[in-house]
C-alpha cells in the first residue's frame, strides 16, 4: 500500500521531467530508476533555490543556499486587486468541463487566452494581478541575491479553485511565465510548502534517488492540519501527506475573511470582546478543521504572520486538549510554539517571521532539490566526477 503510493508520486513527478530522462530499466520493480540523459550543470548544483509563496493577502520570497542556509528575502503586501482576487477565488465553486458543450466553451476560453498571450498581454486580467505580485517578488529576490532569477517554485493557497487542472491555476502558471520566470515544478499547495518548510517528509539523501526512495519507505503518512493566520484572514486545510511532493493534494479547505487578526484593532465589537474573538477562532478551527476525527491529526502547521501569536497558540491548545495527541512530538513542537526549522532545530519560540516565511522556505527547499537532482531519473556515475572539473561543464553534457 505504502509502496504503491510512493511509486505513484515518483512517476507523477517525473512526468514533467521526461525531457531529462531515458527509460533504461523496464523491470517493473525498478522502473523509477531511469538514467538521466544529461548531467546537471555545476552552476545549477551550486545555484540557490528560490521559493515564492502566495498567500491570500501577500506574497513572500525565500532563498535556499547550497550550504543549507534558508534565508527569508521579502514580503510584498498584495494590492487591493490581489486581495480581492484571492477572496473571489475562495468563493468560486471549482469547475470541471464536463459535457461537450462545456468542453467547447473551455476550448474557446483557452483560445481567447492564447490570443491575449500572442499579443504580449496577460492572458486574463487575473494573470496581470498575479504577475505584478510575482514580478515584485522576483525584483526583491534579485536585489537580495545580486543576480537575475530565472526559475522558482511557487506555492499557492490551498483553495479548491487553485488545484492542478482547474481554470485558475492556469492564471498562476501564466503569471509566472509573464513575470519572465520558469516554474521548476507544478505549483505547490500552501500545506505542502509548509510541510517542507517545517522540514517534514524530506529525504536526507535527496541527490541519491535510490537512497531517497528507501528513506521514503520508512516515512509515515501524516494527517496534516495547516493553519494560515494573518491580519486579513484565517484559512485552514487538512490532508494526508507522506512527502510534500504529491501531485494532486485535494486538501479539505475552509477560510474566514472576517476573523483576520486586524479586526481586534479595527472592529469596535471585537475590540471590546477579545475573549469572544478568540473563542470564535477556536470554534472555527474545531468545526472546520477537526470535522473528522480530531484525534487522528498528526501534524499542525502554523503559517502566516500572526500564527505565532501566543493567544492564537493558546486557543489551539484548548482545541486539541483532551484529544490525547498533545504528547506527540509534532504537537509539543508546534503547540509549544517551537519548531524544527529547515532541519536545524530551533529551540526558541516561533517568531512572526518564522511562520510568515515558512511556506516560501519550503518552496525554496524544494526548488533547490529539483535543481540539484532532477526528479525521476538518476544521474550517470561520471557526472559527479565531471563536476569537479569546471572545464567539463562549460558545455552541456550529452550521453
Ligand atoms: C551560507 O551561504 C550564504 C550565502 O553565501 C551565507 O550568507 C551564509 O552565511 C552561509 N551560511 C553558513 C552557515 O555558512
Ligand atoms: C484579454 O485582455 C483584455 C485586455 O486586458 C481583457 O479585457 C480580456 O478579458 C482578456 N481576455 C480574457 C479571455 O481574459
Ligand atoms: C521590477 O523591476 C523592473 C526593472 O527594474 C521594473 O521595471 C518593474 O516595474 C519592477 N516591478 C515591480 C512589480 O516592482
Ligand atoms: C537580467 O535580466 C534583465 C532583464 O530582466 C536583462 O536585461 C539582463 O541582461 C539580465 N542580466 C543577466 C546577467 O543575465
Ligand atoms: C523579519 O524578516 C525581515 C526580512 O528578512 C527583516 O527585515 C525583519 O527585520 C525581520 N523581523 C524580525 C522581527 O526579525
Amino acid at each position: 500500500m505504502k509502496q504503491s503510493f510512493v511509486c505513484t508520486a515518483l512517476v507523477a513527478c517525473s512526468n514533467w521531467a521526461l525531457g531529462h530522462a531515458a527509460a533504461l530499466q523496464a523491470d517493473a520493480h525498478n522502473y523509477w530508476l531511469r538514467l538521466c540523459t544529461d548531467c546537471v550543470p555545476r552552476e545549477l548544483v551550486h545555484a540557490p533555490g528560490v521559493g515564492f509563496s502566495l498567500s491570500t493577502s501577500s506574497g513572500t520570497a525565500a532563498v535556499r543556499f547550497h550550504n543549507g542556509t534558508i534565508a527569508p528575502v521579502a514580503r510584498v503586501v498584495g494590492s487591493l486587486e490581489y486581495q480581492e482576487l484571492m477572496f473571489h477565488l475562495a468563493d468560486d465553486p471549482p469547475s470541471w468541463p464536463l459535457n461537450p458543450w462545456e468542453r467547447l466553451k473551455d476550448e474557446l476560453r483557452k483560445a481567447k487566452r492564447r490570443l491575449n498571450k500572442s499579443r504580449g498581454l496577460p492572458a486574463t486580467p487575473e494573470v496581470g494581478t498575479l504577475s505584478s505580485m510575482i514580478e515584485a517578488l522576483r525584483n526583491e529576490t534579485e536585489s537580495f541575491l545580486g543576480h537575475n532569477v530565472t526559475s522558482v517554485v511557487v506555492s499557492v493557497p490551498s483553495l479548491p479553485t487553485l488545484r492542478q487542472g482547474h481554470e485558475h491555476i492556469e492564471d498562476v502558471q501564466d503569471a509566472v511565465e509573464y513575470a519572465g520566470l520558469e516554474a521548476l515544478r507544478p505549483e505547490l499547495e500552501e500545506i505542502q510548502a509548509g510541510f517542507a518548510g517545517y522540514g517534514l517528509g524530506l529525504c536526507k539523501h535527496y541527490v541519491d534517488i535510490e537512497a531517497c526512495y528507501r528513506e521514503r519507505l520508512d516515512m509515515k503518512m501524516s494527517d496534516v492540519l495547516a493553519l494560515s493566520y494573518d491580519r486579513y484572514s484565517l484559512t485552514l486545510s487538512r490532508t494526508l501527506l507522506t512527502t510534500p511532493l504529491r501531485q494532486r493534494v485535494q486538501a479539505h479547505f475552509a477560510g474566514d475573511w472576517s476573523l483576520g487578526r486586524q479586526v481586534l484593532d479595527t472592529d469596535l465589537y471585537w475590540r471590546a470582546h477579545p475573549t469572544e474573538y478568540w473563542g470564535t477562532i477556536g470554534e472555527f478551527i474545531y468545526n472546520k478543521g477537526t470535522y473528522r476525527r480530531p484525534e487522528s491529526i498528526d501534524v499542525v502547521l502554523l503559517l502566516g504572520e500572526c500564527a505565532a501569536d501566543p493567544d492564537f497558540i493558546e486557543v489551539l491548545q484548548d482545541v486539541f486538549r483532551g484529544s490525547g495527541r498533545m504528547t506527540s512530538p509534532y504537537y509539543s513542537h508546534v503547540l509549544s510554539g517551537t519548531a524544527s526549522l529547515g532541519g536545524q532545530t530551533n529551540q526558541g519560540r516561533l517568531s512572526a517571521n518564522d511562520t510568515l516565511y515558512m511556506a516560501a522556505k519550503g518552496a525554496a527547499e524544494i526548488a533547490k532539490r529539483v535543481q540539484e537532482a532532477p526528479p525521476g531519473c538518476r544521474e550517470p556515475e561520471f557526472c559527479r566526477g565531471n563536476r569537479e572539473d569546471p572545464e567539463a561543464f562549460l558545455v552541456k553534457q550529452e550521453l
